[in-house]
Formats: structure tokens, C-alpha cells, sequence
């Protein structure tokens, strides 16, 4: 088995405007920037990863458009292989408009494009890039199916697999009991337990429902109060890094790549979810998806308790 990450999910070219507040229904709201940066939650894990240390191959779809083209040369700048990222001929690539406010909070809307054509025909054929994994990175951008499909092929060849069920939507529980490990922010988790995940108790309450049912580690994000975590090796908060936010958007997406890069070189998991935690509160304090994900050496200067710029 190789060392390698293999993500399978989605890739975005984000429209991203900074505004005062977030605009309320029929509201006009002026944007005192407009960006164009790379995002999606898969792309945005492989970039997290990588920058992490880790060895990661990105599956996924990208239009024939302009995007498509400089979505992929910014993997690779990032050091992700993508040699398995198609370009689809007629379709566009996905794309998401985001609006982030003065403190950090944002709205967003994603439009799927190209990632819906990541089916499990094309994951099928992927069998001997899974077998080869140390772990397999889903998320919910892509069509449930074509990650039940990984699933399926990770649980045959033993590769353990973290899924992000990120943004929420229905998940078939028979396929909980074949996840290594499943992350959710209280939202997603609320959606995949069906009752409301507000307090300690009740956090604690869905990670132990989601481990009944089967799930390896269950880790609940609770943005700056930072991950409960519930797993045979370690149950607890790892707490979130105090700083000033700047843009949450990919918090999440970089928590689970950092974690996925810490747990496949072999960090104990507690370890492993405080890189997790430090990568995550540095990427807060950065405009942008894969523009705010920090470098390892950031990461390591966070936790020795250094300076880092920015923070
Ligand atoms: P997103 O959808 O924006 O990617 P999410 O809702 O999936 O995020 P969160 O729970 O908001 O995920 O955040 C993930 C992790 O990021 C948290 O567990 C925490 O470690 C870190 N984090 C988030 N917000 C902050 C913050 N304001 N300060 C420090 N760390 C934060
Ligand atoms: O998690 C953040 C990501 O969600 C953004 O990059 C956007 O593309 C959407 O997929």
C-alpha cells in the first residue's frame, strides 16, 4: 500500500465578493472587492492535504471551459496529481458565487457543472488507484451514488475512508458501518441524525449516534469552539486556535485534509486533529477557499506557538 490520499470530489472556480453584511432578501449590497479564486470542497481537501505533507491524487471533473484548464495547473501547483481529473467535453465547469461579510461569515450558492459527471462509471475504473490508497476523501459535492461507489470499492480493498457528508444532504445509512471516519459541522449532522445538535450534550449525543451506527471516528466541527471528537482512540473537544476571522469559507475543507495528511503518516489521532485545528484557525484568517490554506511549516509554527503572519 502506498502512502498516497486519493480525493474524489469536486472542483469550483469561486466568485467571491467581500461586503459590509450579508445582503437580506431583495437587498442590494455594495462589494468593496470581487476575487476570482480556486474552490470546491474536493479540491480544496487534495489542496489542504498536500500542503499538509501528504501524497494526495485528486479524482474529479472539470469543464471544457477556461476554468477547466486553470483549475487543474493550480492542483498541480499545489503539488496534487491529477492525472485523473477529466475535462468533459460541453460541460461547464462548477462554479460557486460567494459572499463573505466585515467578520469573517459568508452565503454561498454552487452550481455543479462538471462534478455531476463525476459518476460511478468513472469511479469503477478507479478500483486499483483506491486499493493502492491509505485513504480515500469524500465529500458531498459529487453524486451521492458515485460515493456510495467509493465506498464500496475502498470497503473491498480495505482502504479506510474519510467522508465529509458536506454541504448536507440524505446518506444511506448501510454505507455508515464502511467509513473509517465521518466529519460534519452541527448543521450536516443534525440533517444526518434528524434532531437538533445544539449544546454539549446533544453534540456528544450525534457523534455516539453516528458511531452506533457503525461509523469508525465521528468528528462534529463546531467552528471557533472548535472539533468533539468520539473514536476508540480519543473522545473529547479539540479546541479551535483563538483568532481574528477573516473568511470561514473552506475551514471545514482544511480541517479534513490536514487531518486525512497527519493520520496517514501515522499521528495519533488526538495529534492529529490539533494540526487539523491549527491549519483550520490559520485558513480563517485568509480571504478564499484554496488561497487561504496554510503550508505545513505555518501549521507546525502555529502549534510550537511561533509567530505567524496573519495571525
Ligand atoms: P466551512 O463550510 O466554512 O468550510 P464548516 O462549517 O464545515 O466550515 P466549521 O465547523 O465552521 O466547519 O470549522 C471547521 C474547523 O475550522 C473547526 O473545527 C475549527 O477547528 C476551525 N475553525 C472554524 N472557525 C474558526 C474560527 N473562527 N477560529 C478558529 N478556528 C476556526
Ligand atoms: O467549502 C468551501 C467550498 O464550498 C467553496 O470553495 C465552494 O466552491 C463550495 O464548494
Amino acid at each position: 500500500m502506498s502512502e498516497t490520499i486519493v480525493v474524489i470530489g469536486s472542483a469550483n472556480v469561486d466568485f467571491v465578493m467581500q461586503v459590509e453584511h450579508l445582503p437580506r432578501r431583495g437587498e442590494s449590497v455594495p462589494s468593496s472587492r470581487f476575487t476570482q479564486l480556486f474552490g470546491g470542497k474536493g479540491a480544496n481537501q487534495a489542496v489542504a492535504a498536500a500542503r499538509a505533507g501528504g501524497d494526495v491524487t485528486f479524482v474529479g471533473c472539470v469543464g471544457d471551459d477556461v476554468f477547466g484548464g486553470m483549475m487543474k495547473d493550480n492542483l498541480l501547483a499545489a503539488g496534487v496529481n491529477v492525472d485523473h481529473v477529466a475535462a468533459e467535453q460541453g460541460a461547464e465547469s462548477g462554479a460557486a458565487l460567494i459572499m463573505v461579510d466585515h467578520v469573517g461569515g459568508n452565503i454561498l450558492s454552487v452550481a455543479s457543472g462538471a462534478n455531476r459527471r463525476v459518476t460511478p462509471d468513472m469511479i469503477r475504473p478507479m478500483s486499483s488507484v483506491i486499493a493502492n490508497a491509505s485513504l480515500v476523501m469524500l465529500q458531498n459535492e459529487i453524486p451521492i451514488v458515485s460515493a456510495y461507489a467509493a465506498v464500496d470499492i475502498s470497503s473491498e480493498f480495505g482502504t479506510p475512508v474519510m467522508l465529509n457528508l458536506a454541504p448536507a444532504g440524505p446518506f444511506e445509512p448501510k454505507h455508515l458501518p464502511k467509513l473509517a471516519y465521518l466529519v460534519v459541522n452541527e448543521t450536516e449532522a443534525e440533517s444526518l441524525c434528524g434532531f437538533a445538535v445544539d449544546g454539549d450534550a446533544k453534540v456528544a449525543g450525534a457523534a455516539e449516534w453516528m458511531r452506533a451506527r457503525g461509523v469508525g471516528t465521528a468528528i462534529i466541527t463546531l467552528g471557533a469552539q472548535g472539533a468533539y471528537i468520539d473514536g476508540p482512540e480519543f473522545c473529547g473537544v479539540i479546541p479551535a486556535f483563538p483568532v481574528s476571522p477573516v473568511d470561514t469559507t473552506a475551514a471545514g475543507d482544511t480541517f479534513c485534509g490536514a487531518l486525512a495528511a497527519a493520520l496517514v503518516e501515522g499521528m495519533p489521532l488526538e495529534r492529529a486533529a490539533r494540526f487539523a485545528s491549527a491549519a483550520a484557525a490559520l485558513c480563517v484568517t485568509r480571504l478564499g477557499a484554496q488561497a487561504s490554506i496554510p503550508q505545513r511549516a505555518e501549521i507546525e509554527a502555529l502549534l510550537a506557538g511561533r509567530r505567524v503572519p496573519g495571525v
